[in-house]
């Protein structure tokens, strides 16, 4: 039977088991898939400890990730366009990633090109899709634009610096220390803040000259939602699509107006790629940039998939840059 990461209570990175999993043959509209490649995200973290997330967790035992690149093994009813030996991934739910094989539906696959490898599908296809609809829908991006990205050396922020940097962007970015602000600026980062070194609202007045910014992507949470407000002009945006510091207070939405008709929201990939025709042309677009060199994948954290508890340990200590894989089969 094949192996996976299982978690029989929410908590601590310890919580995982590494054991068999029944997985059965697909049903209407499903494929069966071998993970090459797992994607470690942050919200996995987030379903493992219980905390707050808009999509909701289901109940135990489970086995977390929404993440991964791999092959098609054998195939449901009513599933067209795809067979087995296909290369394919995914990035959303159901959860189930963190296994060596799954079943997946079929509608939320997409074929991998040639050339992209499945260790770097793993880490761009989740945190790729989310910087697309970030960029180009939540807010879209023109040439010009001052945008500011927080945790610019994780693996979403490295994503947001070269994509925002590719369509014409001035990039501000914060990080925790100055290895990192050195990754940023390697991936397109104009303004690398580091915490307790700099000021990033005083970076976005000085580089917009008081303006402020058009749009924050804030992923923090907690230590930087309220002063990240504080960087926007008048109508900018504030794509608040992640809390890794917990989640912020509640906005008084009087204050929006009082601010500058600001615009607040808290997008999430399940609804942005619910549609077919969102999910292919998002991906579309990712392997396009992918495959032009705009965009790299920066793997630079990969553990076998029996060590996820490390892993997660490790992104929450905020001890990874990039993107961290799991290898199902090492
Ligand atoms: N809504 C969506 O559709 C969606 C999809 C994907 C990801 N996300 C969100 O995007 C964010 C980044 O995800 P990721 O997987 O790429 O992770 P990541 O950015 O590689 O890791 C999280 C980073 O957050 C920063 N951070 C700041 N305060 C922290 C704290 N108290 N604890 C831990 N980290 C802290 C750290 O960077 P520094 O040390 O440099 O500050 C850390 O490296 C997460 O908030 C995630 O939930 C949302």
């Amino acid at each position: 039977m094949p192996m996976a990461a299982v978690i029989h209570e929410k908590g601590a990175p310890d919580v995982f088991c590494w054991e068999e999993v029944e997985v059965g043959a697909p049903g209407r509209g499903e494929v069966r898939v071998r993970n090459e490649a797992v994607g470690v995200n942050y919200v996995d973290t987030y379903h493992r400890r219980g905390m707050p997330h808009p999509w909701p967790v289901p109940a135990l035992p489970l086995v977390l990730g929404f993440e991964g690149a791999g092959v098609v093994t054998d195939i449901g009813e009513d599933v067209e366009g795809l067979s087995s030996g296909d290369r394919i991934a995914y990035a959303m739910p159901p959860h189930g990633a963190y296994s060596q094989e799954r079943i997946y539906p079929a509608e939320k696959v997409v074929r991998v090109p040639d050339g992209i490898g499945a260790r770097d599908v793993a880490a761009l296809m989740l945190k790729g899709l989310t910087a697309q609809y970030l960029l180009r829908r939540t807010y879209r991006v023109e040439p010009g634009d001052v945008i500011l990205v927080h945790a610019a050396a994780g693996g979403m922020g490295q994503i947001l610096c070269q994509w925002g940097k590719h369509l014409g962007a001035i990039v501000i970015g914060t990080v925790s220390t100055s290895e990192k602000a050195e990754q940023a600026r390697a991936a397109g980062c104009d303004h690398a803040v580091v915490h307790g070194e700099g000021d990033f609202v005083a970076t976005v007045r000085d580089v917009t000259g008081g303006e402020g910014c058009a749009v924050v992507y804030e992923s923090i949470g907690r230590d930087t939602f309220r002063r990240s407000m504080d960087c926007l002009r008048p109508l900018g945006m504030m794509a608040s699509y992640g809390h890794a510091s917990g989640p912020s207070d509640p906005v008084d939405v009087i204050e929006l107006g009082a601010r500058g008709s600001l615009f607040l929201t808290r997008p999430a990939i399940m609804h942005y790629m619910a549609r077919r025709e969102d999910l292919v042309s998002g991906s579309g677009e990712l392997f396009e940039v992918v495959q032009s060199g705009a965009v790299r994948a920066a793997v630079n954290h990969v553990y076998p998939l029996r060590e996820a508890a490390e892993a997660h340990r490790m992104i929450e200590a905020r001890r990874t840059t990039g993107a961290t894989v799991l290898l199902p089969f090492e």
